[in-house]
């Protein structure tokens, strides 16, 4: 028991350790063919009940999108928003920016039970929502890209990461750029990823105070947006509003030509081109959509980048809204 002891603490020993450690990690890299083998049906599965579930719903997969952001910036792409609150935890799923907002964790589950069936134990929920954040873009008609996967499984979830580190629709363009940095993303990332407002819904509570309130907003799309998200606030709370008002069940780049005829939603869409330093890329990403489609693909792949678990960290949940 000593000699063993000893001789593991011999300097030698320590080296080799951490050699071992640092091989372990930087193999256990995300893959694009993580799943070959191991889940070959992986791919064709996911997509079919992302399918399904937008054609009963448009709306859903920019949810799915969402879904894959709300994951990624609350400490990396785990899985961690998909957990319900426990005795020992308090989840994501009621932090500020999902209460009553993100949604999208049915499908998740449908996902789940169907790629369970054709390979048991093997796929995490982390990159089921990355790759059904994918195949939602791809069937609203936007770009496609590899999605890497080997993510693993959080055990755990935290409120006040998610109230933290997820940025609000009050956000300054400093605020934004920073919050996107703090997770390795550009500012040209932020403002291509930004461009998944292209699709989707926000409530009254969360556009009231720019459409009320500010001044760099066309005044007729703000009357039109008044009709249905009245004053005082607390009424009409919930109300929907699409992001984009031309085509909010497709995946172009509308949103920027929203926001050059100052028609964005949000405040914070606004910060976007509001004569700051990313005036040229909301231009640009307006009249060349297929930069738009090749920033943003990029611009996930790098979300998705965020922190994984790999190797033997995390786990890969049998039910995606429970630990094992
Ligand atoms: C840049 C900072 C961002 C802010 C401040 C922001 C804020 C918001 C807010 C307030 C809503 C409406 C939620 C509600 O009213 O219930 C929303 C919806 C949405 N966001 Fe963002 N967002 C940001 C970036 C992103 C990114 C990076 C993505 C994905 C790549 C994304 C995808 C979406 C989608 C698809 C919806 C519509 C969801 C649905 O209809 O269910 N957002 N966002
Ligand atoms: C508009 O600004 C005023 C003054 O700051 C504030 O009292 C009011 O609540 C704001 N209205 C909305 C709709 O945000």
């Amino acid at each position: 028991m000593a000699s063993s002891s000893s001789f593991i603490a011999t300097p030698t020993m320590s080296l080799l350790l951490l050699l071992l450690l640092l091989v372990g990690s930087s193999s256990a890299q995300l893959s694009t063919t993580f799943y070959s083998n191991s889940c070959p049906k992986l791919a064709s599965t996911v997509k079919s009940v992302v399918q399904s579930a937008i054609s009963k719903e448009k709306r859903m997969g920019a949810s799915l999108v969402r879904l894959f952001f709300h994951d990624c910036f609350v400490n990396g792409c785990d899985g961690s928003i998909l957990l319900d609150d426990t005795s020992s935890f308090t989840g994501e799923k009621n932090a500020n920016p999902n209460r009553n907002s993100a949604r999208g964790f049915d499908v998740i589950d449908n996902i789940k039970t169907a790629v369970e069936k054709v390979c048991p134990g093997v796929v995490s929920c982390a990159d089921i929502v990355a790759t059904a954040a994918r195949d939602s873009v791809v069937t609203l008609g936007g770009p496609n890209w590899n999605v890497k996967l080997g993510r693993r499984d959080s055990k755990t979830a935290s409120q006040s990461a998610a109230n933290n580190g997820i940025p609000p629709p009050t956000s300054s363009l400093s605020n934004l750029i920073s919050k996107f940095q703090g997770v390795g993303l550009s500012t040209k990332d932020m403002v291509a990823l930004s461009g998944a407002h292209t699709i989707g819904q926000a409530r009254c509570t969360n556009f009231r105070a720019h459409i009320y309130n500010e001044t760099n907003i066309d005044t007729s799309f703000a009357q039109t947006r008044k009709g249905n998200c009245p004053l005082p606030s607390g009424s009409g709370d919930n109300n929907l509003a699409p992001l984009d008002i031309q085509t909010p069940t497709s995946f172009d780049n509308n949103y920027f030509k929203n926001l050059i005829n100052t028609k964005g939603l949000l405040h914070s869409d606004q910060q976007l081109f509001n004569g700051g330093s990313t005036d040229s890329l909301v231009r640009s990403y307006s009249s060349n959509p297929s930069t738009f489609n090749s920033d943003f693909s990029a611009a996930m792949i790098k979300m998705g980048d965020i922190s994984p678990l790999t190797g033997s960290s995390g786990e890969i949940r049998k039910n995606c809204r429970k630990t094992n």
